[in-house]
């Protein structure tokens, strides 16, 4: 009997390749060429399932293009790459990989968030620039943290792992905002507290962007919302490029109007703004608040699982539109 095929769309760790050939006849793409649009649908053509990176872009469109697809398996947690909506109504399966990252990026947010606040890389290309000369009573004096009011805009499993870190470890006020409030239980166990979001643009010291992205997302944070925020307070994105008006923010930076930020995403990543690499005031990363190895092996391996479960079992472990699985929809 011949085995479904999927195809990997970037390189990954050989150990997926191997998993996967047990099952699929599987092509990979270990040299980690960018493929176009057009490359990309080429290669999927007589493939069931795809590995993917949450990059590439699945719409009416390509799914026109390729019939045979019945999954799309992101091994990231955001998925705005999927047209959930076009998915759906071609029966394409998609499923992302939640949780096993939660933690990790809530630890890279506090990262950035210190790095941000205590200006650990200006003063350290200035210290690698030779520049530092002799101790100074004022030196790359920062921002506090512990004891500090911490807003979380975005209040889903890594905004609830970052308040927790907040809170009970660095004593801070947890303020947060949200499309939907947390019940009373789980804002007591992660100690923050619902505010509009203008309340905690001009209340937080520093501000934390956690939230998904999407056209309502799009530039929840531009010119408007920098003027609200304290001239002292920090913007830190772990969340999506978008969410964010990078060029608002750079002039924002430049002018003084807010303290500093930190960035993990961009806007048309990864291109960055021109503009944001000019400010010193600003802690830059390519994306990596979840990249550790462990965990990236675990986004893998729900990726994996996903392709196995529903490829050979039909059961996806993590389905973002289990519509396409009632019967109707098969
Ligand atoms: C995710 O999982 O969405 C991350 O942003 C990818 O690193």
């Amino acid at each position: 009997m011949t085995q479904p095929a999927v195809l990997i769309t970037r390189a990954i760790f050989p150990h997926v390749l191997e998993q996967l050939s047990q099952h699929f006849d599987v092509e990979s793409n270990q040299e980690d060429v960018i493929w176009s649009r057009e490359e990309l649908v080429r290669r999927l053509q007589g493939k069931a399932g795809a590995f993917m990176t949450g990059t590439e872009r699945v719409d009416a469109e390509l799914l026109a293009k390729c019939p045979g697809l019945k999954l799309c398996a992101n091994m990231t947690v955001g998925y705005n790459n999927f047209d959930l909506g076009a998915m759906s109504a071609a029966g394409v399966l998609a499923t992302n990989a939640p949780d096993v990252l939660t933690e990790t990026t809530a630890d890279f947010g506090f990262a950035l968030l210190m790095a941000t606040a205590r200006r650990i890389t200006e003063s350290e290309h200035y210290l690698r620039a030779g520049k530092w000369t002799r101790w100074s009573y004022n030196m790359f004096a920062g921002a506090e943290v512990h004891g500090s009011t911490l807003g979380i805009v975005g209040m889903g499993r890594i905004g609830q792992a970052v308040a927790k870190r907040a809170a009970l470890g660095f004593g801070m006020q947890v303020i947060y905002h949200n499309r939907s409030r947390l019940d009373a239980a789980t804002e007591a166990a992660v100690q923050a507290r619902y505010v509009g979001k203008e309340e905690l643009l001009k209340t937080a010291d520093h501000v934390m962007l956690v939230l998904p992205y999407s056209a309502s997302s799009h530039h929840t944070i531009g010119a408007a919302e920098l003027a609200l925020m304290k001239p002292t307070a920090t913007l830190i994105n772990i969340a999506r490029g978008g969410i964010v008006d990078d060029a608002a923010l750079a002039e924002a930076l430049r002018e003084g109007r807010i303290a500093a930020a930190g960035l993990d995403v961009f806007e048309g990543e990864p291109s960055v703004n021109p503009a944001l690499l000019t400010v010193p005031n600003v802690v830059l990363t390519p994306h990596i608040a979840s990249s550790t190895i462990g965990t990236r092996k675990a986004m893998a391996a729900l990726a994996v699982s996903n392709l196995i479960g529903f490829l050979v079992h039909g059961k996806p472990v993590t389905p973002l539109n289990p519509e396409v699985l009632s019967p109707r929809g098969a």
